[in-house]
């Protein structure tokens, strides 16, 4: 059985709406049934559970009622970590697979799924991540200190995943340690487990700031299904 968590628990400080971003309406529809539909329509996809901001639970639950697929609402944690950890919590024993998607990431595709899924299955951890078009540069005060070697450079999206005994052993791992990340793939590095990536797509950006934002409702006016064309994993 595979279980998708959702992380939903932020109240998107820098998209500054009097909503939590995953509320928004986007082309009509709230941001976060966007990011829900390639996991309902996904066949390996058994359960979505999704850690929820405070206040919130409520309207997730209309939201979410009837779909296709059991939904489970929990409550969001302080950290995005704790908001993970809380849906951990709750995964039945059946569980064997698990991925992490940002809500705010609505331009997934179940190609992608399928594709980080079965990296997982082979290796055990995988991310999606993006190649990085522009060379790196890490910067102090305003002054480059290194050039990194481009071909080596992944920005971090999401899904993430592992096999579900390696994730529950890393969270636990850290929490002991009080460490944090902001994503799955650094606690599982940290905890020594090798983490594969799989090709992403610039399509895949986490809804941020009010460019975002636009840029999003651009991508779903202009073209309706035909981003999912662009969007190439392999
Ligand atoms: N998230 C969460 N629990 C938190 C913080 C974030 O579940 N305590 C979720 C967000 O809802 C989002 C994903 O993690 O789907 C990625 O986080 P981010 O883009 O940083 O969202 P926010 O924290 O809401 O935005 P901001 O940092 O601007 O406040
Ligand atoms: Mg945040």
């Amino acid at each position: 059985m595979v279980a998708v968590i959702i992380p939903a628990g932020g109240i998107g400080e820098r998209l500054g709406a009097k909503v939590p971003k995953q509320f928004l309406e986007l082309a009509g529809r709230p941001l976060i049934l966007h990011t829900l539909a390639p996991f309902l329509s996904h066949p390996e996809i058994d359960l979505i559970v999704i850690p929820c901001v405070e206040g919130w639970r409520d309207r997730l639950l209309a939201l979410t009622r009837g779909l296709s697929k059991p939904v489970k609402v929990v409550p969001g944690g302080a950290t995005r970590q704790a908001s993970v950890a809380n849906g951990l919590k709750v995964l039945p024993v059946e569980v064997e697979l698990v991925l992490v998607h940002d809500a705010a990431r609505p331009f997934i595709t179940p190609e992608a799924i399928g594709a980080v899924l079965a990296k997982v299955r082979e290796e055990g951890a995988a991310l999606m991540a993006l190649p990085s078009r522009d060379t790196v540069k890490r910067v102090r005060e305003g002054r480059v200190l290194e050039t990194l070697p481009r071909e080596e450079i992944y920005l971090a999206q999401t899904p993430q995943g592992a096999l579900k005994g390696l994730l529950l052993e890393a969270f636990l791992w850290a929490e002991k340690r009080g460490l944090s990340a902001t994503d799955e793939a650094s606690l599982l590095e940290a905890y020594g487990v090798p983490v594969h990536v799989v090709p992403g797509s610039p399509l895949n950006f986490k809804i941020t700031t009010p460019e975002d934002l636009i840029l999003a409702e651009a991508i779903l006016k202009s073209s309706g299904q035909e981003h999912k064309e662009v969007f190439r994993v392999f």
